[in-house]
C-alpha cells in the first residue's frame, strides 16, 4: 500500500520526466498508456463527431487504427476518408504525401490521423509538414507514433500536433505495455479513457488530467518504471551509432532486394524516407493470399524453415516484404535472408 499510496506517482512522474526529455514535450502533456492501441482508442474516445462530420486518414495506416476509427464514425453517423497517397507512388517529395492528404480535406473535416513511421509501407511521413497543412486549416492531428520512438528524433512541440500515441516496447525495446499519449494543453480538459476508475492522485497531491488514465484500477506500472532505464541502455549505445548502424542495414536490405526481385521501393533512397526498416515490394508474379487475415505463404516459410521473420503485406494491391534490423542484426542476418530467399522464392 505504501508503494501505490505514496511511491508510485512519483515514481511515475520521474519517468515522465524522460520521456517528456526524449520526445521533446512537456510531461504535463503526457500520460502512460498501455500502448498505441489504447492511446488512439482515447483519442477516439474523446473526439466528438456529428452524423456528416469526417475522419480523414489514409491508405497507409494500420490495420488496426483503421478499424478503430471505422468503428467510431460507424457509431457517430460520420465518414471515414482515406485519402489516397498509395497512388502517388513512387514518392519523391513531401508534397507528394502531404497533397494527398490536403485534397482530401473537407469543410467537415474534424481530425487528421496518420502515422509517423507507417506500419505497411516503413515510410517516414512527413509529420511536421502535414500538422502545418492541417493547422492553417484549422484541424486537429493525431499522429500514431509507435514506429518512431527511438528510430527517429522526435520532438513534439516542433511537430506540432494535437495528439500522439506511441508504444515503447519497439524500437527503444522498453517492457511491452509502456505506451504514451501526448494531448496539447489546449486539449486536456475532460479527456476521459474507456475505463473510469477513481480517476484522482492516490497520494494526494493536486488533480491532473491524466489521473483519469493514470489510476486504472490495480495494475502493475513496472512497464512504465522500468521506461528510463530503456533509455539508458539505448543512450549507452549512443543514439547516433544505434540509428546509422540500423539505417546503413536497413540501406544493405533494402538495395539487395530490390535487386534480387526486380522492383523498385516506394520512397527514394534517403534517410529522411526510411530508418531502421524497409519495405520492399515483390514482382507482380507473386501470388496474393488466398485469405485477408492468412499469412503470406513466403513469410510462414520464411519463419519455418529459416527461422526468419519478417513480414509480407499486401498493401492496396501489391504486396511488401519488410524488414526491420536493431542492434542485435548484422550484414549476416541480410546474407541468410538473401540465401532463404533464393531458396524459397521461385
Ligand atoms: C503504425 C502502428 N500503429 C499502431 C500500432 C499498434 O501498436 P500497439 O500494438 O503497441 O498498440 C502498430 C503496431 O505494430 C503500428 O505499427
Amino acid at each position: 500500500m505504501e508503494f501505490y499510496l505514496q511511491t508510485m506517482e512519483p515514481a511515475i512522474d520521474e519517468a515522465m520526466s524522460v520521456v517528456g526529455e526524449f520526445v521533446g514535450a512537456d510531461p504535463k502533456d503526457l500520460a502512460f498508456v498501455d500502448n498505441a492501441t489504447v492511446a488512439m482508442n482515447v483519442v477516439a474516445e474523446n473526439t466528438p463527431l456529428k452524423p456528416g462530420d469526417e475522419v480523414l486518414i489514409n491508405d497507409h495506416e494500420y490495420g488496426a487504427v483503421f478499424r478503430i476509427w471505422r468503428h467510431k464514425c460507424e457509431i457517430s453517423s460520420a465518414k471515414l476518408v482515406t485519402a489516397r497517397i498509395a497512388e502517388t507512388a513512387p514518392i519523391s517529395s513531401v508534397d507528394d504525401v502531404v497533397q494527398p492528404i490536403v485534397q482530401s480535406v473537407t469543410a467537415r473535416t474534424k481530425l487528421v490521423v496518420v502515422s509517423h513511421i507507417t506500419s505497411p509501407s516503413a515510410i517516414v511521413f512527413p509529420v511536421k509538414e502535414i500538422c502545418k497543412a492541417a493547422r492553417e486549416r484549422g484541424i486537429p492531428v493525431c499522429i500514431d507514433g509507435p514506429h518512431a520512438i527511438a528510430m527517429r528524433d522526435v520532438n513534439l512541440t516542433d511537430i506540432g500536433c494535437d495528439y500522439y500515441c506511441a508504444s515503447m516496447h519497439k524500437w527503444l525495446s522498453a517492457p511491452c505495455g509502456s505506451g504514451f499519449l501526448f494531448v496539447r494543453r489546449d486539449r486536456q480538459i475532460g479527456i476521459q479513457p474507456h475505463l473510469t476508475s477513481w480517476g484522482k492522485s492516490l497520494s494526494g497531491r493536486a488533480e491532473r488530467w491524466q489521473d483519469v488514465l493514470n489510476w486504472l484500477g490495480t495494475r502493475d506500472p513496472a512497464p512504465f518504471l522500468a521506461i528510463p532505464t530503456a533509455f539508458e541502455f539505448l543512450e549507452g549505445v549512443g543514439l547516433a551509432n544505434f540509428r546509422r548502424q540500423t539505417h546503413e542495414l536497413a540501406k544493405q536490405c533494402r538495395s539487395r532486394l530490390e535487386e534480387f526481385f526486380g522492383t523498385k521501393c516506394l520512397i527514394p533512397d534517403s534517410i529522411d524516407w526510411y530508418g531502421s526498416m524497409t519495405a520492399v515490394p515483390l514482382p507482380e508474379s507473386v501470388p496474393k493470399k488466398s485469405k485477408p487475415n492468412a499469412m503470406h505463404p513466403l513469410q510462414q516459410e520464411l519463419r519455418d524453415r529459416f527461422r526468419i521473420e519478417v513480414p509480407v503485406m499486401e498493401y492496396f494491391g501489391h504486396l511488401l516484404l519488410r524488414a526491420s534490423f536493431h542492434l542485435y542484426n548484422s550484414a549476416e542476418d541480410i546474407d541468410r535472408l538473401m540465401e532463404a530467399l533464393a531458396k524459397c522464392h521461385r
